[in-house]
């Protein structure tokens, strides 16, 4: 296992009076490393107005020198995309491409696709921690890009298809996502991380992917759960979309819930 979970090192510092222009009765509170305050003012940027943010742990990951930072509420289980981010790493699946990830969490594999040279990537999250969390890894791991570069949009909750903050002009090179993999009901913003009720949003995913690919354009979809895959094989037909999985290990052998991920290439037929 090359995933390691460190001491949380971190002491949860609040720095409330970065958002000294919010009332006070609000008590934003945002969490991080008060020794670096262009650091603050990252998170604080990336903030809608009153929303909090807390710094829960940090990661150590393959991929970057530096750990990982997760925020309240945001995903984390990097063995669901072990494949995606192989692949990013080792070939030249994103380099001078344009990469969109649908639900990028703590930016992860978005970062991945900066650092493997992917010339714009587009991140988005229906989580307003997730979308402050993404551009403060981005921040810290000092990824050599421009802000130009990586573009994290917010999802509103009351559209939330997964090209609802894409242009219906744009398309990407390379689309990819790990989305959440269990039909049911969101409680909390944190839910969105697993639960995708009746699965609409792996059906937009795949009903935008004509629309949104460029003609040679891919997508990879990492899951870690049979019955979510199950649905891309139904689902992807009715598109007009071939699935290929990239992966030696076969559906019937599998728990429902596993790990590592598994990686499918979804492209047009
Ligand atoms: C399984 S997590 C994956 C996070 C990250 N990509 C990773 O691999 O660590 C799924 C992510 O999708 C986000 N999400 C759920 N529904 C969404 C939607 N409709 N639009 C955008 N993001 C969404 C969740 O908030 C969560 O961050």
């Amino acid at each position: 296992m090359t995933i390691k979970k460190r001491m949380k090192s971190w002491s949860l510092v609040v720095v409330a009076g970065l958002l000294g222009l919010v009332a006070a009765c609000h008590d934003p509170t945002i969490t991080v490393d008060s020794s670096d305050p262009s650091a603050a003012q990252t998170v604080k940027q990336s903030l809608p107005e009153g929303t909090s943010v807390e710094v829960i742990d940090r990661w150590q990951v393959e991929d970057f020198d530096k750990d990982i930072v997760q925020f309240a509420t945001v995903f984390w289980e990097a063995e669901d995309s072990v494949s995606l981010r192989k692949l990013i790493r080792e070939t030249n699946l994103v380099r001078d491409k344009r990469v969109l990830e649908i639900g990028t969490g703590t930016g992860l594999i978005s970062l991945c696709c900066l650092q493997a040279g992917a010339r714009a990537v587009v991140a988005t999250d229906i989580n307003p921690q997730a979308v402050a969390n993404a551009r403060f890894n981005w921040f810290q791991l000092e990824i050599p890009q421009t802000t130009e570069n990586f573009d994290v949009r917010l999802v509103a909750a009351d559209n939330s298809g997964a090209f609802a903050v894409i242009a219906s002009q744009e398309q990407f090179d390379v689309i990819i996502s790990n989305p959440p993999w269990e039909d049911g009901e969101v409680q909390t913003v944190a839910d969105y991380a697993f639960i995708d009720t009746q699965f609409e949003l792996l059906e937009s995913i795949l009903a935008g992917l004509d629309q949104h690919l460029t003609v040679n354009g891919e997508a990879y979809l990492a899951y870690g759960c049979v019955t979510a895959i199950r649905e891309i094989y139904r689902r992807a037909e009715r598109h007009g979309l071939q699935v290929e999985k990239l992966d030696e290990r076969e559906l019937d052998d599998l728990e429902d819930l596993f790990l590592p991920g598994m990686l499918l290439k979804i492209s047009r037929r």
